[in-house]
C-alpha cells in the first residue's frame, strides 16, 4: 500500500468541494503539502495546506484546517486528525490499521509494494561507452544509475527494455585502425588484443593531441594576450573612476570579474596543452613518432571515413577488433552484475541514416546550410546538423534513427538516456527534433548526472593526469574491503568466524557494493567526490552499513536458533506496543512510497536515503527492544517477524540498487 499517495488522494477529495472551480488548478500544489511528519510527537503525517489556502480564500487558516478535517475521510486509516498551531493538520495512523498493514507486508513476497498501473514500456539507454577506449571512472555513473533505474522500474511492474547504445562506430576506431596499421606490436597483440588496442588508442590519441595542441598554442597565446589587455584596460578604467571620487559601478565590477575568469581559464588551458606537448617532447621515442606522423589527425579521420564508406580492409579490422573490445567490457559488466536486454550500438543503425535524413528533407524539416543538412529548431541558436558537408552522418543522426527504431519496433512509451550532463544540449535538441519529426507521444528524458571528482575537487584523474581505469578502481575497493572484513572478523568476541575463502567472497561483495552505493547515494545532478575510505565506512549512509545491518538480523536468527522459514510458514503475527516497534513498522511501510518517489524523477538516492532511515530505525528498535530475550513468547515472535521484514526490505532495496548482501561479515 502506498500510504502517502493514499492520504493525498483523500485530501484531494476533501479539498475538491472546498475550493471553487477556478482554484482547482492549485489543488495539486496544496495536496503535495501532505508529508511525513518530521517529529513523531506531532503524528505520522502532517499537512500544512491550510496556510496557503487561507491566504487564497482570505480566511483564517485554522478555520480552513477545521473545515478540511471535517470533510477528510480517513477514519479507516487514522485516529481523528488534529489541528495544531496556526493550522497544521496532524495525522496519526491507527494502531490496528498499522498492525494489519505491516502484517500484510510481511506476508507478501512483494513486501506490500503494489504493481504499477498502468504499466509503461520504458527503454533505458545507459552505460553506452565508446568501445576501443578502456572504461574509466566516468562510466561507472551511467552504468550504476541506469541499472538501478531498470531494476526499480521492473520491480514496480513496468516493462523495461535496457539498451547499451555502444559507441562502436566513431573516431576511436579510426584511431585504433591507424595505430594498428603503423604501430602494432604483433606479439603483444597476439597475446592480448585488448591490451594492445588500448595501448594503440592511447598512443594515437596522444600524437593527435600533440599536433592539435602545437597548432592551437599560438592562437591561444594570442587570445590570452588580448584577454589580459582587456582586463588591464577595465582595471585602469575602474581606477580612474575611483580617483575621480565617483561611486563604483557594480556591473563594471562584474564584467571585470568575468574578464579575470577568462584570463585564468585560458591560462589553465595553455598549461594543460603545454604539459601534454612536453610529455611527448621529453620522450625521444614519442617525439620521433610525432615527427614521423605530422598529419595523424586528418589521417585518423580518413581511416574512420573509409570504414564508414565500406573500405574492405578497415571493415575487416573493425570486425576483428569489435568482439575483443566487447569481451573486455562484458567482463566488467559481469563483475558488477549488470546485464542488458539489447546492446545495439551505433553501428547497428548505420544503414538507416541516409533514410532518416531523406525523410527530414522530404517533410521539409531540414534544409541545407553552408553545405550541411540542418534541422532548425525553435528556442535554439544553432541548428542540429544531421549530415555534414562531406556527407558524413553524425552522433545526432544515429540518435534520431535510434528513436525511430525504439518507438516503432518496441512501442516504447518512454525513453530514458542516462548520460553525462555535459551532453544536455545534444539531448534537448535531439528531443526537439524528434518531436518535430512526429515522435511526440513518447516521453523522452535525459537523466543527467554530474562528474566524479577526486579529493582535490577536480575531475578524478591519476597523478599523471589520466582518467582512472575502472578495473583498477574495482580491484582497489575489493582489496580495501578485504582488510576491513579481516579486521572485523578478527575482532569478534568469540574469535573469527570466516574462512579465508569466505573472507574473499564477502570482500568481493562489499567492495563492489561500496562503489555502487557511493555513486547512487549522491544526488545524480551533483558532482561527487570519489572517496574510497568513506564509501567503505561501517557507519553512516554506506553500503557497508546496510549490509552490516542485514547481517546483524541474520546473526539474531542464528544466535537464537530461529527457524525463520517455519515462522514464515506459520500463523504468527506482529503486534506494535512499544513506540520503537511502531516507528520501525511505519518506516517499513514507507518502502513502497520510497520506490515510487525514486522513479518519479529517476533519483536512486531517494532509495538509499530511505534505506538509511530504515537501518537507523532498526538500530534504535534493536537497542530498546530485546528480541531473543523478550519476556513473553508472543512479543519475541512478533519482534522476530519485524526483524525478518526489516532484513527482507533491506535486501530487496539493495537488490534494486544492484547490490548484494552477505549472511555474515
Ligand atoms: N557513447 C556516448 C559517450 O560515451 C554516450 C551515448 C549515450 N546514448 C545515446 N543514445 N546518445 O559519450
Amino acid at each position: 500500500m502506498n500510504i502517502l499517495p493514499e492520504l493525498k488522494a483523500r485530501f484531494r477529495a476533501a479539498l475538491t468541494d472546498l475550493v471553487s472551480d477556478h482554484q482547482q488548478a492549485d489543488v495539486d500544489a496544496v495536496v503535495n503539502m501532505v508529508r511525513s511528519a518530521q517529529d513523531a510527537r506531532f503524528g505520522d503525517y502532517q499537512a500544512n495546506c491550510a496556510m496557503p489556502l487561507g491566504k487564497q480564500l482570505g480566511r483564517p487558516p485554522r478555520e480552513i484546517a477545521a473545515e478540511i478535517v471535517e470533510r477528510l475521510d480517513v477514519a479507516d486509516m487514522c485516529d481523528p486528525p488534529e489541528v495544531a498551531g496556526p493550522g497544521f493538520i496532524n495525522l496519526r495512523l491507527k494502531s490496528e490499521w498499522l498492525v494489519s498493514q505491516v502484517n500484510a507486508a510481511w506476508g507478501d513476497p512483494r513486501l506490500g509494494v503494489p504493481q504499477a498501473s498502468p504499466a509503461r514500456r520504458i527503454v533505458v539507454d545507459f552505460s553506452s561507452p565508446n568501445v576501443a577506449k578502456p572504461m574509466h571512472v566516468g562510466h561507472i555513473r551511467s552504468t550504476v544509475i541506469g541499472d538501478a533505474i531498470c531494476r526499480t522500474l521492473a520491480f514496480l511492474g513496468h516493462q523495461v527494455i535496457s539498451d547499451n547504445h555502444l559507441g562502436d562506430w566513431g573516431t576511436q576506431f579510426g584511431m585504433i585502425i591507424y595505430g594498428y596499421k603503423h604501430f602494432v606490436d604483433r606479439a603483444a597483440y597476439d597475446a592480448s588484443p585488448v591490451a594492445e588496442l588500448g595501448r594503440l588508442y592511447k598512443l594515437v590519441n596522444q600524437l593527435v593531441e600533440y599536433h592539435a595542441g602545437t597548432a592551437r598554442l599560438p592562437e591561444l597565446q594570442q587570445q590570452l594576450a588580448e584577454q589580459i589587455a582587456a582586463a588591464e584596460a577595465a582595471e585602469a578604467d575602474a581606477e580612474k573612476l575611483a580617483a575621480s571620487g565617483k561611486p563604483a559601478d557594480k556591473s563594471a565590477k562584474k564584467a571585470r570579474r568575468r574578464l579575470e575568469d577568462k584570463v585564468a581559464g585560458t591560462r589553465a588551458e595553455i598549461a594543460g596543452l603545454q604539459a601534454r606537448i612536453e610529455a611527448v617532447d621529453s620522450d625521444p621515442t614519442l617525439a620521433q613518432l610525432a615527427a614521423d606522423h605530422p598529419r595523424i589527425g586528418t589521417a585518423v579521420l580518413d581511416e574512420t571515413a573509409q570504414l564508414h564508406a565500406g573500405d574492405a580492409t578497415n571493415r575487416q579490422l573493425w570486425e576483428e577488433f569489435l568482439p575483443a573490445c566487447r569481451q573486455a567490457m562484458e567482463e566488467i559488466y559481469q563483475r558488477i552484475d549488470v546485464t542488458f536486454d539489447y546492446e545495439l550500438g551505433e553501428s547497428y543503425f548505420q544503414d538507416r541514416l541516409a533514410a532518416v535524413v531523406a525523410d527530414f528533407e522530404s517533410k521539409g524539416l531540414a534544409r541545407e546550410s553552408a553545405g550541411a543538412t540542418c534541422v532548425f529548431l525553435d528556442d535554439f541558436d544553432t541548428p542540429m546538423i544531421i549530415r555534414k558537408k562531406d556527407g558524413a552522418f553524425l552522433y545526432a543522426t544515429t540518435d534520431l534513427a535510434t528513436i525511430q527504431y525504439r518507438v516503432e519496433e518496441w512501442q516504447s512509451d518512454e525513453i530514458l538516456y542516462v548520460v553525462d550532463h555535459r551532453q544536455g544540449e545534444h539531448f534537448q535538441k535531439l528531443f526537439a527534433a524528434a518531436r518535430l519529426w512526429g515522435f511526440d507521444k513518447t516521453h523522452l528524458q535525459h537523466v543527467a548526472f554530474g562528474t566524479v571528482l577526486g579529493k582535490d575537487g577536480k575531475p578524478f584523474k591519476t597523478r599523471s593526469g589520466e582518467t582512472v581505469g575502472l578495473v583498477g578502481l574495482l580491484d582497489d575497493a575489493v582489496a580495501r574491503a578485504r582488510d576491513i572484513v579481516a579486521a572485523n572478523d578478527d575482532a569478534k568476541k568469540n574469535g573469527p568466524e570466516l574462512s579465508e575463502s569466505e573472507r574473499d567472497r564477502v570482500a568481493d561483495v562489499i567492495g563492489h557494493a561500496a562503489i555502487k552505493y557511493a555513486d547512487l547515494s549522491h544526488n545524480r545532478s551533483s558532482d561527487y567526490e570519489f572517496d574510497q575510505e568513506k564509501m567503505l565506512a561501517m557507519q553512516g549512509n554506506t553500503a557497508t552499513y546496510m549490509q552490516y545491518s542485514f547481517a546483524r538480523v541474520n546473526g539474531i536468527f542464528s544466535k537464537g536458533n530461529v527457524d525463520i522459514e517455519a515462522l514464515r510458514a506459520g500463523s504468527a503475527s506482529m503486534q506494535l506496543d512499544d513506540p520503537h516497534e511502531r516507528a520501525l513498522a511505519l518506516e517499513l511501510l514507507k518502502f513502497s512510497d520510497a520506490l515510487v518517489e525514486s522513479v518519479d524523477d529517476y533519483r536512486p538516492n531517494v532509495l538509499t536515503n530511505y534505506l538509511f532511515e530504515l537501518t537507523k530505525s532498526f538500530s534504535s528498535f534493536f537497542e530498546h527492544c530485546p528480541v531473543l530475550k523478550a519476556e513473553e513468547e508472543a512479543v519475541r515472535t512478533s519482534r522476530l517477524l519485524l526483524c525478518d521484514l526489516t532484513a527482507r526490505t533491506i535486501r530487496q532495496g539493495l537488490n534494486l540498487l544492484g547490490i548484494d548482501v552477505v549472511q555474515r561479515m
